[in-house]
């Protein structure tokens, strides 16, 4: 039985490939590279020793994801594939929708006709809006997301949950990421996104690797201890181990269950700047600038359902992340381009 990852050499999803190889599990890919290259599936290959099959495409056309399952026995689906901009999303609202919502309802349309019941898709911590109240529970309210990219999340998880009503027998895990951060110890796949970083990790390597001469900081009259936006920022290691987490907690038949995956801490962004010269012996030269429309002030999650349900914690933390980005980015400073 394989299990296909859709946006299987994005950021997120590479790393889950390559714990589901180093575990034993039969993997195909789907991807269309639109925030990814080729070059990632190379990386995979080198740090397991194994290849996953490959089909590029994109989950909007529904004959490609026909014949992949038509060809493969898939016994479960890890859903990446996924536009994930915010700023890009507030300019282009329509293609966010018509490509993360219209993706997913097409992949549903060919699960349901190859009677693949299984699914892990990947959420986001936006779909609770501005916060009411720190640390969020998967139980809190949802809505007032302050971005299309985080309502295109939001429109899926009820799409889910919709069709987990009509298919009684679906198994559907509903992953709420915080701050993916970090990247393989070995250095060979990390975060690489295209043009000027809009996440914080990033542009902060993309400084000490002397590509940004200074890191502008978004604000500093937040409601915060000092005065910077707070995140939880999860190690991305960590995050592919909550995906295995979650594919043997479907294997339970739960039929639709939710999960924050964070580390139930809060950094601030000064604080991680912080962390991250402590663990690298490099200055960051930062500015502060004003806000960016639509951060909050905080955002970081309760974690006792994961764990509870699903056995799942972090184990590594924002100073591991730190030396971990920095040891891609140093190794790669041009990403995966040569
Ligand atoms: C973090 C903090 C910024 C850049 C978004 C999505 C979320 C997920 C991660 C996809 C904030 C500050 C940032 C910079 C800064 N997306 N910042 N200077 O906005 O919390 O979350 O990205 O997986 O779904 O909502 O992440 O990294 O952009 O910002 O000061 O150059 O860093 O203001 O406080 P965010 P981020």
């Amino acid at each position: 039985m394989a299990i296909l990852v859709t946006g299987g050499t994005g950021y997120i999803g590479s790393h889950t490939v390559v714990q589901l190889l180093q575990n034993g599990y039969d993997v195909a890919i789907i991807d269309n590279f639109s925030n990814s290259k080729p070059e990632v599936l190379e990386r995979i290959t080198q740090i397991t020793g194994k290849t996953p099959r490959f089909y590029e495409g994109d989950i909007l056309d529904g004959k490609k994801l026909d014949m992949i399952f038509d060809n493969e026995n898939i016994d479960a689906v890890i859903h990446f594939a996924g536009l994930k901009s915010v700023a890009e999303s507030v300019q282009k609202p329509e293609l966010y929708i018509s490509n993360n919502v219209g993706g997913t309802m097409v992949l549903l349309k060919y699960m349901a006709k190859h009677n693949v019941k299984n699914l892990v898709f990947s959420s986001s911590a936006t779909v609770y809006g501005v916060p009411k109240h720190v640390p969020l529970c998967e139980d809190d309210e949802v809505g007032g997301c302050t971005n299309p990219y985080g309502q295109t999340k939001l429109d899926i998880e009820f799409l889910l949950k919709d069709y987990a009503k009509i298919h009684k027998d679906a198994n559907i895990a509903i992953l709420r990421y915080f701050n993916p951060i970090g990247a393989h110890p070995c250095g060979l796949i990390g975060e690489d996104p295209n043009g000027i970083p809009n996440n914080l990790m990033p542009y902060i390597t993309q400084v000490a690797v002397g590509k940004r001469d200074h890191l502008n900081v978004f604000g500093s009259d937040y409601k915060t201890h000092d005065g910077t936006g707070v995140r939880d920022y999860i190690h991305v290691v960590d995050l592919a181990r909550g995906h295995l987490c979650a594919l043997k907690k479907l294997e339970e038949k739960p039929g639709l269950v939710i999960y924050n995956l964070g580390t139930g801490k809060g950094t601030s962004v000064l604080d991680l700047v912080k962390a991250f010269e402590q663990v690298n012996n490099i200055k960051i030269p930062y500015v502060i600038c004003d806000r960016r429309p639509g951060d909050v002030d905080e955002n970081y999650a309760n974690c006792d359902k994961a764990y509870k349900e699903m056995g799942f914690k972090t184990e590594l933390d924002i100073f591991d992340a730190c030396r971990d980005s920095w040891n891609w980015q140093k190794k790669n400073p041009n990403g995966y381009d040569k």
